[in-house]
């Protein structure tokens, strides 16, 4: 059992019963705590981190006010303790419904591609909550012209962190989790960031744009946008890779954006 700091165990209990178990998830990264919780009326998937000032901490109220306006593409909030309540002020903590399945596999020739690109439909088709309309995206901007910048604005709910694992392959149903920095842009960033990751698992970029040539929010795009975009992602990665050259995983997400805005330049990718 995993043994969390002891006011965010009386935290969970408070709510959940003595917990009989508390696993951590395999998957999982940014948050001080993610884990299967095993109390008396069931498992909850619960995400804490440190109530604390930090874009953490708002990550998490961001995905907790999200949370009602999700289901079924992710699995529905049981509760959430924002620390106001209680006494265990140093903790904010979501439980969400725990649902079985396993990661997606993005490589070419998969057969989860069918069912990943339905989720990336079912993420255009999301209205924009009221008290979301305000999360403008601009993560991108300070890598993009001045004159670029407009096409990366919308009225879409976006989905950022395609990570295989924040995709949960169940026998009859396939949820999204981890909307933990949803934001609203330009509909195609949602696929665009997904065509990265297939890059990243091994897709040509002209292959990864097949995958997802059928959905609206990809289709309807102007072209000169997604080629802005794919310029300031490309030069975002290789920002961030740049920062923590250790990180393997962020070397490689900077070359999969790369080759991907070459592609989008009509540059030819060297042979490897
Ligand atoms: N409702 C859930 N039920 C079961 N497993 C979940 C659920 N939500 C997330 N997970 C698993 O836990 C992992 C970590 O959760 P996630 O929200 O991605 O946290 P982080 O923000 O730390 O990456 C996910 O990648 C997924 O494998
Ligand atoms: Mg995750």
């Amino acid at each position: 059992m995993t043994e969390p700091d002891p006011a965010l165990r009386a935290l969970i209990e408070n709510r959940s019963g003595p917990l009989r178990a508390l696993t951590a998830t395999a998957h999982g990264h940014g948050s001080d705590l993610t884990a299967l919780a095993e109390g008396e009326g069931g498992t909850v998937f619960v995400k804490a981190m440190r109530n604390r000032a930090g874009g953490r901490r708002a990550s998490l109220l961001r995905e907790i006010a999200l949370a009602p306006y999700l289901p079924p593409l992710a699995p529905p909030l049981e509760w959430a303790e924002t620390g106001e309540t209680g006494g265990q002020h140093g903790w904010v903590v979501g439980a969400w419904t725990a649902v079985e399945g396993r990661p997606a596999d993005l490589r070419p020739g998969s057969t989860d591609l069918d069912r990943v690109v339905g989720v990336v439909r079912r993420v255009g088709d999301l209205p924009v909550p009221d008290g979301a309309a305000e999360w403008a995206e601009s993560r991108w901007d300070r890598f993009a012209p001045p004159t670029d910048v407009t096409a990366f604005r919308g009225q879409a709910l976006l989905y950022t962190d395609w990570h295989p694992a924040n995709l949960i392959l169940g026998t009859d149903s396939t949820w999204l989790v981890d909307w933990s920095w949803p934001t609203v842009g330009a509909a195609y960033i949602s696929p665009a960031l997904l065509v990265v990751e297939l890059v990243a698992a091994g897709h040509a970029p002209a292959e990864a744009e097949g995958v997802v040539a059928g959905c609206p929010s990809w289709y309807e795009a102007p072209p000169m946008a997604l080629d802005a975009f794919a310029d300031a992602h490309a030069r975002m990665c290789r920002a961030a890779a740049g920062r923590r050259p250790g990180e393997a995983w962020l070397a490689a997400v900077a070359r999969a954006a790369a080759d991907w805005a070459a592609h989008r330049a009509g540059i030819p990718l060297p042979l490897s």
